[in-house]
């Protein structure tokens, strides 16, 4: 690995990264979910556990094999799972990096039993989820706090007004719209925004490269 025999520069720091899709579900056999990978929030996991960091990964669900050399893996299906473990976890961590794509909205109602259908269509009525970073962002003392943004329409923007509301150190913003970046791809296109307003922007690099371009921009805001 390219890795080996670099300065191990985050030893001695407890890294929260989450990952993945959240799961929310109607029925035993059905859920609502979205198309994330896991792939970016994994290659986190692992280049920060390479540069000597004790890693929590808590994931939602992925076809991944965790990283070698985790500190703690903590697997959850649901948003509200995801809120538990992250919280449990925040205190003891000075970098929390938020990769994953937590479902927004909840079935109002799990249904015991399988929703048989019917006739005619169906209405299905959803309830917020938590903003997992916000509150992070509220109750924040000396973490680092990293968070990402997926959009299509005016994409800097949004990210800027997603950097403020959830009181973040900075953004990465993926334009998934563009061919090589986000969802299940190898590859992402991303650009960095701090509080500042200054915008970074990398090209076209694998999810591991950019997961190093992450972490390295977390190390002046530690100590
Ligand atoms: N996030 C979170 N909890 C949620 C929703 C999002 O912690 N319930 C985090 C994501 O992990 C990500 C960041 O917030 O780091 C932005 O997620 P995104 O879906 O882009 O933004 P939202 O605030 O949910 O806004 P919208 O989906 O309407 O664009
Ligand atoms: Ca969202």
């Amino acid at each position: 690995d390219r890795l080996i025999g670099k300065a191990p520069d985050l030893k001695g720091r407890t890294i929260l990264i989450t990952a993945g899709p959240t799961r929310e579900p109607l029925d035993p056999v059905r859920f609502i979910s979205n198309h994330s990978s896991g792939k970016m929030g994994y290659a986190l996991a692992r280049q920060a556990t390479l540069r000597g960091a004790q890693v929590v990964l808590i994931s939602g669900p992925t076809n991944i094999e965790p990283p070698v050399g985790l500190y703690k893996f903590i697997p959850v299906e649901t948003a509200l799972e995801m809120e538990k473990a992250v919280l449990d976890n925040f205190n003891q961590a000075q970098v929390v990096i938020k990769a994953a794509a937590v479902a927004d909205f909840r079935p109002k109602k799990y249904n015991l039993g399988k929703i048989k259908k019917q006739d005619g269509g169906m209405v299905i009525e959803l309830v917020k989820n938590p903003d997992i970073l916000q509150e992070l962002g509220q109750k924040k003392q000396q973490q680092v706090l990293v968070g990402f943004a997926a959009e299509t329409d005016e994409p800097e923007k949004n990210a800027v007004d997603k950097l403020k509301r959830k009181n973040l150190d900075f953004i990465v913003l993926n334009d998934i719209t563009q061919e090589g970046a986000g969802f299940g791809s190898d590859t992402n296109i991303v650009k960095i925004i701090y509080r500042d307003g200054r915008i970074e922007v990398l090209p076209r690099m694998l999810k591991r490269d950019v997961a190093d371009a992450i972490l390295d921009r977390v190390l002046p805001y530690l100590n």
